[in-house]
């Protein structure tokens, strides 16, 4: 099992960006060295010509690493769609072993790897390929990223559920408020039911705060929050 984790979500938009590089900032914190992954993004913008994930940028400014971009973020796609859908437009195809080789390069220049997902873990990277299998090939412990609203019990026992299927070492939960509309018993009754029936810990739930903007790198607030939200005991 490699050390740091591979960042997963109940959905897309929940905040396994934000919460892949807050951790990443509190093993950076802690003097640890640190390198993120993206593999594959979607939505990306078109910046000189290059393609950008918005994600990967978070996550390198997040661990302060000097990695090449292309290492970090292998795959990027214009289209807001699915990978394999995104990569047929782009009449291209994601190569897998591309993937593996460059998450070989950062594991060998990396203590800890921090790696988001795309999506949850039944996104397709190819035909037969899902976000789940990669996560078990990269052999990272698993973090699952939910909101707190309703609907989240669901979601999360079945991402829960579906990763343990697959063999794959949940380590735990992370609740964030993406949005700013949760009430804080639906809040805590939602955390204490995931975690009766998940046998899991949360922990920590991130709250709504606009400073929190993977568009607006700040690692001040983003620090301050994690280190304040997170039970360190995450940091193995
Ligand atoms: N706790 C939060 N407070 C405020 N805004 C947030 C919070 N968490 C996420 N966001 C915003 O919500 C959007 C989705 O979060 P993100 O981490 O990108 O989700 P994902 O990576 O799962 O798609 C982003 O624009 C991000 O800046
Ligand atoms: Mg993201």
């Amino acid at each position: 099992m490699g050390k740091g984790y591979f960042i997963t979500g109940t959905d897309t938009g929940v905040g396994k960006t934000i919460v892949a590089g807050g951790l990443a900032a509190l093993y950076k914190d802690r003097g640890l060295d640190v390198g993120v992954m993206k593999p594959v993004a979607t939505g990306c913008k078109r910046v000189n010509n290059a393609l950008v994930s918005d994600d990967a940028v978070f996550l390198k400014l997040s661990a302060e690493v000097d990695d090449d971009y292309e290492l970090i973020n292998p795959y990027s796609f214009e289209q807001p769609l699915a990978p394999t859908v995104a990569a047929r437009l782009s009449n291209t195809k994601i190569d897998l072993e591309k993937i593996r080789m460059d998450y070989d390069s950062l594991c060998e220049k990396h203590d800890y790897l921090i790696i988001e997902g795309i999506g949850g873990l039944l996104v397709p990277l190819d035909e037969y390929y899902f976000v789940v299998d990669m996560a078990s090939e990269m052999e990272l412990p698993l973090i699952v990223v939910c909101r707190p609203t309703i609907g989240t019990i669901n979601h999360t026992l079945l991402t829960v559920s579906y990763a343990r299927q697959h063999g794959l070492d949940v380590k735990g939960i992370i609740i964030n408020e993406s949005t700013e509309d949760s009430d804080d018993t639906v809040k805590k009754t939602n955390a204490d039911e995931i975690k009766r029936l998940s046998g899991l810990p949360v922990f920590g739930t991130i709250p709504f705060d606009k400073r929190l903007d993977i568009s607006k790198y700040n690692k001040d607030v983003l620090l301050k929050i994690f280190r304040d939200k997170i039970d360190k005991d995450i940091i193995i």
